[in-house]
């Protein structure tokens, strides 16, 4: 099982190449389709040869009580399922991953669902869940020797990859849209160390010129067209299978993007049906911003088959993308395991939001599509009440702070965006009061909230 024997297959016309064999800028190079990991032992075992579920489900318990930093990883304790090192000791790790599956009473109640969960991928080291994804591609550079690793981003690529980067003592160029990035994340960057370079453009813009960078320079790209990136980006699905004692929930709910953490997803849950470890898939949605939903057109307008891209806009910054790279298997993903595909406004995004934060569990405002897209599907009825259903939150809610701020000082949303839901809005709102610094003051505000 753990024989580190993988080759990539394009997922447009099927062709098979070994791992070294990709281009520089992961396009197949006879259809132009992207790559997926493979592994041709998994489907060559039989009988007694076939892995067995028990044993792994122990073994991946058992390496969490494990004091070996490659076991203290959430990604690298399923070395097993991404066999991609030629040698594991090679692993770049900063113990990402084992995030947290928090359950949402108030959301629950509100939406009349029984089971209602938060993976909360912001959890992990750099803040978001693009650590999965960077552990097991930033290795995999390290590993084939590269000396400069770069990426074009909306910030939290950029994030985990100079991070990653630093500690393996590589070095990291990051384009991003200037003007278009949290600072949160833009001041990771910078303190990790990377060159970056703020282009005026857009997202779909600088990954356009990166990956003919990498076409002329010995620069391995980070951008989740590099397949292993997917790869890490899997095991979220498997500590969400784990976590419910390998029981997959009913529904998965993703914000999307670029289409890499839907497209991983997915090729978690899949492999582990293959593999015999759950019995079933979950159904997995895709949630996009209004002014950034070429997926959501594509599919209700062409069933997936082709993909306009669009000028994106909207303030979830981090899913600003127009032409994303992973399309097309995010809706192989979407049509395989039946789920749906749709966006949210502005106002939808902001208002699930502050009420992911009124539960404690602050998120992006990416994030917070998942809850925005689940009350809509909730609506639509196709969502029951019976049903187990995980959001995946995917950034921390300190990524971008004056998000946050002005949602609750009340400057966020234009007056026709939040128009029929002021009401709504107001009861959400938490600005900071100014009062005199005496307890009278104090006790002014708190009287009638206190006692
Ligand atoms: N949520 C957050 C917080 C993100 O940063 C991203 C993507 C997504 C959701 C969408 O994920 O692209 O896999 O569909 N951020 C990228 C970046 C594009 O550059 O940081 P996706």
């Amino acid at each position: 099982m753990s024989d580190n024997l993988h080759q990539l297959r394009c997922f447009g016309c099927g062709s098979q190449i070994a791992g070294a064999e990709a281009q520089p800028d992961f396009r197949c190079a006879v259809c132009g389709d992207l790559f997926e990991v493979e592994y041709p032992g998994w489907s060559q075992r039989s009988g007694p040869d076939r892995p067995n579920p028990g044993a792994l489900k122990w073994l991946w318990r058992e390496r969490r009580c494990s004091s070996e930093a490659l076991d203290q990883s959430g990604v690298w304790r399923f070395r097993e399922l991404l066999p991609i090192l030629e040698n594991f000791g090679n692993a770049i790790s900063l113990r990402e991953g084992n995030t947290p599956l928090y359950h949402l009473p108030r959301a629950a109640k509100r939406l009349g669902i029984d089971q209602l969960f938060a993976k909360h991928q912001g959890m992990n080291p750099t803040g978001s869940f693009k650590d999965t994804g960077m552990t097991a591609a930033l290795s995999v550079a390290r590993e084939r020797g590269f000396e400069w690793v770069a990426c074009a981003s909306t910030g939290n690529t950029s994030a985990a990859m100079t991070a990653y980067a630093a500690r393996a003592g590589l070095k990291s160029l990051v384009l991003i849209p200037a003007g278009k990035i949290a600072w949160g994340k833009l001041s990771q960057a910078m303190d990790y160390g990377a060159l970056t370079l703020q282009m005026n453009s857009d997202f779909d813009g600088c990954l356009r010129v990166l990956t003919e960078i990498v076409k002329r320079a010995p620069i391995y790209l980070l951008n989740s067209v590099n397949p292993y990136r997917l790869e890490g980006q899997k095991t979220p699905a498997l500590e969400i299978a784990e976590a419910l004692d390998w029981n997959v929930p009913d529904h998965v709910i993703v914000p999307g993007g670029n289409l890499g953490n839907s497209s991983a997803l997915g090729k978690g849950f899949r492999e582990l049906k293959e593999l015999r470890l759950v019995g079933r898939l979950p159904r997995i949605s895709v949630i996009q911003a209004a002014g950034a939903n070429p997926l959501v057109r594509s599919l209700s307008e062409a069933h997936g088959a082709v993909l306009e891209p669009m000028e994106a806009n909207t303030r979830a910054t981090a899913i600003r993308i127009g032409n994303p790279a992973s399309w097309r298997k995010a809706a192989r993903v979407i049509q395989e395991s039946e789920g749906w595909c749709l966006d949210v406004t502005e106002a939808e995004i902001a208002i699930a939001k502050a009420e992911l934060g009124a539960e404690g569990l602050g998120c992006e405002p990416a994030s917070a599509v998942t809850l925005a897209g689940l009350k809509k599907l909730r609506a639509q009825g196709v969502i029951h009440s019976g049903q187990t259903v995980v959001l995946v939150l995917t950034g921390h809610t300190l990524k971008d702070a004056d998000y946050t701020i002005e949602f609750h000082r009340g400057t966020l949303l234009k007056p026709e965006e939040k128009l029929g839901l002021e009401r709504e809005i107001g009861a959400l709102r938490r600005d900071a009061i100014n009062v005199e610094a005496t307890p009278e003051a104090v006790l002014s505000v708190l009287k009638g909230k206190v006692g």
